[in-house]
């Protein structure tokens, strides 16, 4: 990967974008050498294309077509053209309700990451918080992770721990496990940009300084 502070960012969300806030947040700071190149989603009143609007980032809604977990054929085409115009070296799925197969994962291999709510490889797919809290898990937390063609079983990037409370609802433990994803997928994003990530099979490792 580029080691430059032109490394650009595509990322895609579904969600209120509190993850791209976090991020967009990072690098104006200094902490991310990074720059988001564009902010792409599949819901037209998604809060993460106000985000990126409120900070000047290009943006768009892209429409997923007919699937209800996945964007169909001419979809993934046009997601795909627009991360190759706006550049990317890095697709960042923050949030992005839908799952993405062959055709993207190869256009962009080994290139996309995910942040999931739980502590991987325990508690995959949907409301992992509500998984864990049902389990009666004492810790969980959040995982950054590459995308593969499985569902959240990617090479593990990095992974923050989050207690569980006695008093938890499902709501109060998701709050607290995106606190902890607001610190970690700037950081991730960081050291992939850096170029410090090397991948061997289903394992990453950093570069020591
Ligand atoms: C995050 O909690 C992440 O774990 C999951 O989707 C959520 C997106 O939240 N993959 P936001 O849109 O970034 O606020």
């Amino acid at each position: 990967m580029q080691h430059s502070s032109t490394f650009r960012l595509g990322v895609l969300g579904s969600g209120k974008g509190s993850n791209l806030a976090a991020i967009a947040d990072a690098i104006a700071a200094g902490g991310v050498p990074a720059q988001i190149a564009v902010v792409l989603s599949d819901v037209q009143e998604a809060g993460i294309l106000r985000q990126a609007s409120d900070r000047s980032i290009p943006s768009a809604y892209l429409p997923p077509g007919s699937f209800r977990t996945k964007l169909d054929e001419p979809a993934e085409s046009l997601y795909i053209q627009r991360l190759l115009e706006a550049k990317v070296d890095l697709v960042v799925l923050a949030g992005f309700m839908r799952i993405l197969k062959g055709e993207f994962l190869n256009a962009f291999r080994n290139r996309v990451v995910n942040i999931h709510p739980s502590l991987l490889p325990s508690f995959p797919g949907l409301e992992a918080w509500k998984q864990a809290l049902d389990y009666g898990v004492k810790v969980t937390g959040c995982t950054v992770h590459f995308v593969d063609q499985g569902i959240d079983s990617g090479a593990i990037i990095g992974q923050e721990t989050v207690p569980v409370l006695d008093q938890d609802t499902p709501q109060a433990l998701h709050e607290r496990i995106q606190l902890a994803e607001r610190s970690l997928y700037p950081a991730a994003i960081a050291s992939l940009a850096r170029g410090d990530v090397s991948v061997l099979g289903r394992k990453t490792a950093r570069r020591v300084p």
